[in-house]
């Protein structure tokens, strides 16, 4: 029998990856994906019997209330998700390995380009619940935290990341403004799950970034999406995070990888590259090919 991996948030953008990803990248485990729909990870009874049934050898925790504005608004349901029920997991898991999805949102965003070792300073509620779970997580040494930041990717449903989002306002008439003094290091979500199937076999726990080899404002990002996504043509407004009125937003977000570059197999690439190396029609854009063209 193969040991058993529990992937949290399996109806999320970066779980449905993480999932399909398992039978190219990860053959050597079962995977079971927990949804919502399973269990409520709030409620931690019912956690506690579903994980004692399991009994996972380790644990890939991608459930979260994600969204900033989500989290701004409902500050109590942020940290119960964000941190009470990551807390109670990595408890039930402290004998294997454990992986929490974190955030470059720890940060606030004032230089760029962090590294592990650089003073986290988060600015919103988000960010916040996620530095505290991760310092929960972390006084494990089994344990890892493994910080993203902008995922690009499609769901099931059509309605998790930016792209989507994008997509979703420009094909409904609206325009899309995207900020020009607003930096972001974007990374697909097929690289990102290909990447955490590999640091699980690696077993080396600890903190680690994991962002895209290239730093792009959001208009630049829309910019680059203009070949793949029609729709959005003449629909993308440039704008200035200075004119926001909304919850706290880092300006640079853009992280160092060399820490997890070194353990991965494959190089992690920037967002422009990636979709240069991308000439297939009609496969995920976002998923990792069996094999990839540098471009
Ligand atoms: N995507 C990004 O750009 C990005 C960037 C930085 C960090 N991250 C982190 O990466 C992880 C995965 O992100 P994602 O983009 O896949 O997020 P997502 O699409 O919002 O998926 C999160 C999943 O968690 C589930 N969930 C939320 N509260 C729950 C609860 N109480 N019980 C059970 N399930 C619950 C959600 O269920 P519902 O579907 O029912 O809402 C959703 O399916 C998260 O930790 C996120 O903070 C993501």
């Amino acid at each position: 029998m193969k040991p058993l991996v529990l992937v949290t948030g399996a109806a999320g953008l970066i779980g449905q990856y993480v999932l399909r990803a398992a039978a190219r990248w990860a053959p050597q485990w079962d995977v079971h994906g927990l949804t919502r729909k399973d269990v409520d990870l709030t409620d931690l009874s019912h956690v506690t019997d579903i994980y004692r049934t399991l009994n996972p050898q380790a644990v890939i925790h991608c459930a979260a209330l994600s969204r900033t504005k989500d989290c701004e608004q409902h500050p109590e349901k942020a940290r119960l998700v964000n941190v009470a029920a990551t807390a109670h997991l990595a408890t039930l898991a402290k004998d294997v390995p454990f992986f929490f999805l974190s955030s470059g949102e720890v940060f606030d965003g004032e230089r760029g380009w962090y590294e592990e070792g650089d003073e986290a300073r988060p600015i919103n509620v988000y960010g916040r619940t996620k530095l505290e779970a991760e310092h929960v997580v972390l006084q494990n040494p089994r344990h890892a935290v493994v910080r993203i930041v902008l995922t690009a990717g499609t769901s099931q449903d059509g309605d998790r990341s930016f792209v989507e989002e994008m997509c979703r306002v420009a094909t409904s008439g609206g325009l899309v403004t995207l900020f020009e003094d607003e930096y972001r290091c974007p990374l697909p979500a097929g690289v990102i799950a290909r990447a955490l199937w590999e640091l699980l076999d690696h077993e080396r726990p600890g903190l680690y970034h994991l962002g895209g080899r290239e730093r792009l404002s959001r208009w630049e990002i829309g910019q680059a999406l203009l070949q793949w996504y029609p729709m959005l043509t003449a629909r993308l407004q440039s704008g200035t995070a200075r004119s926001y009125t909304g919850s706290p937003r880092p300006v640079d977000l853009s992280l160092r990888c060399d820490k997890i570059q070194r353990l991965l197999s494959f190089q992690i690439p920037g967002f422009r590259s990636w979709l240069a190396s991308r000439t297939e029609a009609g496969a995920d854009l976002w998923d990792y090919p069996d094999e990839i063209r540098e471009a």
